[in-house]
């Protein structure tokens, strides 16, 4: 059941929130002074709380800025409890992290909306967190399987997020790469282990079998609506320029430029790290290899670009 935390000087006023709260499902604690709401979060865990602006010890203002800095606070909405219809109050409010207000005498419809709204809104969040949550924890725990791989999705993540940074792209748009770099192998949970780990080269059957992976995971990543930009750079991570990869063989300016980028940082971790089929590679030898696959395997000018700046990235 959620829990909603009153924090509310004047006996009758806070009664009356707890008996419409109460009758709408929630269970309610009442703290009748800063200090004690502060120890009340402490060892409790609330849905929502409800701050009355003016308090004995401490102003509401003040409290509110105390719980939007404090780790296990700062995530619950806020609404403020004022008698003060004024925009300033509301803008300083809204400023300090409150998510809502509700003017005293309050109007139980009102208040009933708002508080229903805004925990709904909290769960659904919560819920995408988790989601989010179980598939980079699913990804990493695919890689540790394999001790070569382990840390491979996050360098990936982490590189394509700079190198995307270098070729201009917004900082929304490189945290979406990056997201895409730490999932883009997660489809590798519907290969058997002995294909992944298997310390010689694969079989064209065994390499059928590999080949599935970016499809599948695309299709876990599109049971998130926010992964939905990333689900193209995933899909098509082992696709080449020259239109010879996998799954839909896309060449040049068909291949989504996430994808690109992906690919070459891809193939840049996996050569320079060790693999059960073989040692890692120095350096110069990538840069080689990766040269001589400009323009065929890989996008020429990400190639540039990487072969450029990499010295200063990591
Ligand atoms: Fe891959």
């Amino acid at each position: 059941m959620d829990k909603i935390l009153i924090v509310e000087d004047n006996p009758d006023s806070a009664e009356v929130l707890r008996d419409i709260l109460v009758k709408e499902g929630y269970y309610c604690d009442i703290a009748a002074t800063g200090k004690e709401a502060v120890l009340m979060v402490s060892t409790s865990r609330y849905s929502l709380i409800l701050l009355d602006v003016m308090l004995p010890d401490i102003s509401g203002f003040s409290l509110l800025e105390k719980f939007k800095a404090e780790a296990f606070t700062s995530m619950v909405p806020v609404i403020l409890l004022t008698a003060l219809d004024d925009t300033k109050s509301r803008i300083k409010g809204y400023n300090l992290g409150c998510s809502d207000f509700v003017s005293k005498p309050y109007n139980h419809f009102e208040l009933i909306a708002r508080v229903n709204n805004h925990i709904r809104l909290k769960n659904t969040l919560e819920d995408l967190e988790d989601t989010n949550n179980v598939l980079y924890t699913l990804a990493a725990t695919i890689e540790a399987k394999d001790p070569y791989t382990r840390g491979h999705s996050q360098r990936v993540g982490k590189f394509s997020y700079l190198l995307a940074k270098e070729l201009g792209w917004k900082e929304s748009e490189c945290v979406k790469i990056e997201r895409a770099g730490l999932l883009h192998d997660i489809g590798k949970i519907g290969v058997p282990d002995y294909i992944l780990t298997k310390p010689g080269k694969l079989t064209d059957e065994e390499f059928e079998v590999m080949k599935t992976h970016p499809v599948l995971s695309a299709q876990i990543c599109k049971s998130l609506s926010r992964l939905r930009d990333v689900i193209p750079m995933i899909k098509h991570h082992h696709e080449r320029i020259d239109g010879n990869g996998y799954p839909d063989r896309l060449a040049g300016e068909n291949l989504p430029l996430g994808a690109r980028i992906m690919a070459v940082v891809d193939a840049w971790d996996a050569m320079t790290s060790d693999r059960a089929y073989r040692k890692k590679m120095p350096e110069g030898k990538v840069f080689e290899i990766l040269s001589s696959g400009a323009g065929s395997q890989w996008d020429r000018k990400i190639v540039e670009k990487f072969l450029k700046v990499k010295k200063n990235l990591f």
